[in-house]
């Protein structure tokens, strides 16, 4: 099966990518490069262009026998989302719209796309299910949510169907080593927490110790991409088997508080991560822990590389060798 998958170059892209070759599929990435890297695509062909580019999708649409879309094209800064609202909504909203548009007039009846738990805002109860209520607090979350909704309508006016995955907190490297995060300016945590044991930052700034958890530090589900990456696969499947269309929590239903990740980090560099205590940073809440129960159900998905050591280890190993090191 071609599967486009727009984004292709960027962190999870990059990763499904590899799942699908590896399943025997061919990904056909799709990436304006503006902040996808060529090194991450290895795994199939290549076409350079623009959410935006409606007559350029639909090349790649005639080029390519293209039956489902995985779209992970989009900005993902929550910080930078509320400063610059425009930006958000016209690239995560706007273009994304152009993609399904263009999916209508090419006969592309399935997408997965990449959602995310700050479609919940502050969370009322944790674990967090599908049906909790939709609130976010960030530009970022709500252009998320917004495209959930536009999928509900293209379901029921075209009969494109969609699995929408609310990733938790996407973490970890690919386990070969060939691929793992690269995002600039780098603002979560696992990669600082490294890049603070190696030196290279001088120290790693915990955002908020007043927090009412065990140790007085927010809570994460951190879920290792290559575990993200397999359940694209699966939710693909679905869509093809079913015919129709679902929105899924992808974490681990465990949480780690960011004292927690900074000792994790600690053991498996065998180095200290030199830490400022700083103030809570604005619009972080104090617990996101998923609920995973549908997606196990549905897609039959069991995360196997999500403990914390691992998530660690693979991202580790691939902060040291990262091509934009040498850079
Ligand atoms: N943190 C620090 N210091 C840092 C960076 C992060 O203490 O330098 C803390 C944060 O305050 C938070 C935790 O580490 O408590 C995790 O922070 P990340 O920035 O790694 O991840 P977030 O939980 O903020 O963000 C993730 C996704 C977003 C998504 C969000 C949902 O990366 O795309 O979850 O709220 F929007």
């Amino acid at each position: 099966m071609h599967v486009l998958v727009a984004g292709g170059a960027g962190y999870i892209g990059s990763h499904t990518a590899k799942a699908l070759a590896r399943a025997g599929h061919t990904p056909v990435v799709y990436d304006s490069f503006e902040k996808g890297h060529r090194w991450a695509t290895r795994w199939g062909p290549v076409v350079e262009g623009d959410l935006a580019d409606r007559a350029r999708l639909l090349r790649a649409f005639r080029d390519y026998p293209i039956e489902g879309v995985i779209d992970f094209a989009a900005y993902i800064a929550v910080g930078e989302s509320m400063r610059d609202p425009e930006m958000y909504f016209r690239n995560n909203v706007a273009n994304t719209l152009t993609l399904l548009g263009a999916m209508r007039e090419a006969g592309v009846r399935r997408i997965v796309f990449s959602s995310t738990a700050a479609v919940y805002g502050t969370p009322d109860r944790s674990p967090i299910p599908e049906d909790h209520p939709l609130r976010p607090d960030s530009v970022y979350g709500d252009s998320k949510l917004m495209v959930e909704r536009i999928l509900g309508w293209f379901d029921q006016a075209h009969g494109i169907v969609s699995a929408k995955l609310r990733y938790f907190n996407a973490s970890g490297a690919d386990p070969d080593g060939e691929t793992g995060e690269d995002h600039d300016p780098e603002t979560h945590l696992i990669p600082l927490a490294l890049a603070a044991a190696d030196g290279k930052i001088p120290h790693l700034s915990l955002f908020g110790t007043d927090y009412p958890t065990v140790d007085g530090t927010a809570v994460r589900d951190y879920i290792h991409v290559a575990d993200l990456a397999s359940a694209h696969l699966l939710a693909l499947d679905y869509l093809i088997r079913t015919g129709q269309s679902l929105t899924a929590n992808l974490g681990t239903g465990q949480g780690y508080t960011v004292r927690q990740v900074i000792h994790a980090v600690e053991r498996v560099t065998g180095h200290k991560v030199p830490v400022i205590e700083a103030p809570r940073r604005a619009g972080d809440p104090v617990e996101l822990v998923a609920d995973p129960a549908r997606a196990r159900q549905t897609l039959n998905w069991t995360p196997t590389h999500s403990s914390i050591e691992e998530i660690v280890a693979t991202a580790w190993a691939w902060y040291q060798r990262r091509p934009s090191q040498n850079a």
